[in-house]
């Protein structure tokens, strides 16, 4: 945690987005698996999702939301000594999608490196960027949250395909005056690991002919499981970071959770006691984007003026693994 008040106080100043053209409606979807738009509004208020075309990589969807971050940031990609991406639909096993990434950007002097916490992605790598800035090792880090979650969903099972798409959020971090990462909070539970995961295509069992026929290689998930526990770590998570800063639910004015789906997002809300007013939700138009999901609706949030200067904003993650976390921001 950051103490309020702290000299060393690590901010944003910069933010990037992008997502695939390639809109893919729930009827289209209607077309695909036995499932209607009706079903898929009411149980998650998912609306659309982008796509991602045959042949993207994760970094190409990153690199134009990089790009932006570190224009509005007003730094070039020399400047910047720190590249952490937040993913679980990486470019490849080996490198990372951060070193793809940084040569693409030409950000030569950055130590790179991926960060995976699934849908927590973007949250723990902004905490992870803040650690080695408030220490002085590095001064300005691009954090990135970027997935093709879409190739790792088997679009023949209506229970997981309906709620994911593909996108990138990026931010730059840096020491700041004013505002900033006021508290933090990072969770995990390893015992629920096989609630939300993907079995094959890792050292356990390695892609085969034998693994790809049994379909290994694509996400599975006990939806009922992952709501519940979702909704509890997510409201316990963001009242422990501002009461962390000294803080009570009347002292925020915008919550960004991970954009699961909105029926988690509201009995989050509910059991933490927050007004959905004060409640930032853009899952309608991209569905559940994993670990690039926090950095895109804290951009649109800022882009849109749902967020304003001097506002007090909490992020909250939740994702397989199981991971949770909080970031408590002075915008
Ligand atoms: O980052 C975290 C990622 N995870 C999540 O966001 C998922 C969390 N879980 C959920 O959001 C919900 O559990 C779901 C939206 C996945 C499912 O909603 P639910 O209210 O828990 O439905 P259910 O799994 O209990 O299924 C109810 C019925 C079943 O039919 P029967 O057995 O009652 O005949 C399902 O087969 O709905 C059926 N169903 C569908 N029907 C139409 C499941 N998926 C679909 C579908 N279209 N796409």
């Amino acid at each position: 945690m950051t103490p309020p008040g702290s000299k060393d106080r690590i901010g944003i100043v910069g933010l990037g987005m992008n997502v695939p053209k390639k809109i893919l409606t729930n009827f289209d979807l209607e077309k695909m698996v036995e499932t209607s738009d009706a079903w898929i509004i009411e149980r998650t208020g998912i609306r659309e999702r982008r796509i991602c075309e045959p042949g993207t990589g994760t970094s190409d969807l990153a690199y134009p939301a990089a790009v932006d971050a570190l224009k509005q940031a007003g730094l070039k990609p020399q400047d910047v000594d720190l590249i952490i991406v937040g993913t679980t639909s990486p470019d490849m096993i080996f490198p990372s999608t951060a070193c793809v990434l940084q040569h693409r950007l030409g950000a030569t002097a950055a130590a790179c490196f991926d960060l995976a916490a699934a849908c927590s992605g973007s949250v723990f790598a902004m905490i992870t960027a803040q650690q080695y800035l408030q220490t002085g090792r590095y001064k300005h880090a691009l954090v990135v949250g970027a997935e093709i979650i879409s190739n790792f969903v088997d679009w023949t099972d209506r229970s997981t395909c309906v709620l994911f798409g593909d996108g990138a959020g990026a931010c730059v971090m840096t020491k700041v005056d004013r505002g900033g990462m006021l508290a933090t909070d990072m969770g995990a539970d390893g015992s629920a690991a096989e609630l939300l995961y993907i079995p094959g295509g890792g050292s356990k069992a390695p892609s085969s002919h034998a693994s790809v026929d049994q379909r290994l290689h694509y996400l599975r998930m006990n939806g009922t499981e992952v709501f519940k526990l979702a909704v509890r770590r997510m409201a316990e998570s963001a009242k422990t970071v501002l009461a962390q800063a000294g803080f009570g639910l009347k002292d925020l004015d915008c919550l960004i959770p991970h954009q699961a789906n909105t029926r988690i997002i509201q009995a989050m809300a509910k059991l933490a006691g927050i007004p959905m007013e004060k409640v930032f939700v853009n899952v309608e138009r991209y569905g559940n984007t994993s670990a690039a999901s926090n950095l895109m609706a804290l951009y649109e949030a800022a882009q849109s003026g749902a967020i304003k200067r001097g506002d007090r904003v909490v992020l909250v993650a939740f994702g397989a693994g199981l991971t949770w976390g909080s970031i408590l921001l002075e915008w």
